[in-house]
């Protein structure tokens, strides 16, 4: 029998804390599925291309921190107990997201943003107010920020040379599941956001990219 199980503010509180952590400090999210890059050969990459690739891979990674805070901040506040169900494989899929990334990064010789903990206090926010105004609101928030990253995924996947299939393998895979997140936002009851909230989003999300890409 399936059994809503009760936290005590309390709890919820330590498990957000604990969910932070895991975002924000290295090597500490255990992926559940293994890295697509394993079983693609390494490339030979040139320092420029290595430095490139390790900024692109950097915003990926930061995406995936924004993605986890979001999830989070709308589990936090969001209504029906239903809505926070259907997050959650969505939510744990994102861990896999950010691990994968990182492992990349690290492989590259570089390291993930040092703004990531400011960029998960900012979705951690938007996705609580998100979830505080309905569940549809945060449903459709979660949706159109999934569109967004499979928007970023593509010109990523454009950018990326050719040869290094490791990188290309991980933005394969998530173009995937970013895909059925958005859906499952949707299907759930999810808002279909108008242009003009879906341009300020992209607006903010430019300002992610241009930072994370060097910092
Ligand atoms: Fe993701
Ligand atoms: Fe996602």
């Amino acid at each position: 029998m399936a059994t809503e199980r009760q936290y005590s503010p309390i709890d919820r509180l330590l498990l957000q804390a604990d969910t932070a952590m895991r975002t924000l400090l290295p090597f500490s999210g255990q992926p559940s599925r293994p890295s697509p890059a394993l079983v693609k050969p390494d490339a030979a990459l040139d320092e420029t291309e290595s430095r490139h690739i390790a900024g692109l891979m950097r915003i990926n990674h930061t995406g995936e921190v924004c993605a986890q805070a979001l999830y989070q901040g709308q589990a936090l506040t969001a209504k029906l107990p239903a809505v926070r169900n259907a997050m959650e494989h969505s939510a744990e899929e994102e861990v896999d997201h950010l691990a994968w990334c990182e492992q990349r990064i690290r492989q590259l010789g570089s390291r993930p943003s040092l703004l990531n903990p400011l960029f998960y206090g900012m979705s951690f926010g938007m996705g609580a107010a998100a979830g505080l105004i309905s569940d549809k609101v945060s449903l459709g928030f979660v949706a159109a920020t999934e569109h967004q990253v499979c928007k970023h995924l593509d010109e990523h996947l454009q950018e990326l040379p050719e040869t290094d299939q490791k990188s290309r393998a991980i933005l394969e895979q998530m173009r995937i599941d970013e895909a059925e997140h958005a859906e499952s936002a949707l299907d759930a009851g999810g808002l279909r956001f108008p242009a003009p909230v879906k341009l300020g989003m992209s607006l903010l999300a430019k300002v992610m990219t241009k930072t994370t890409y060097r910092v």
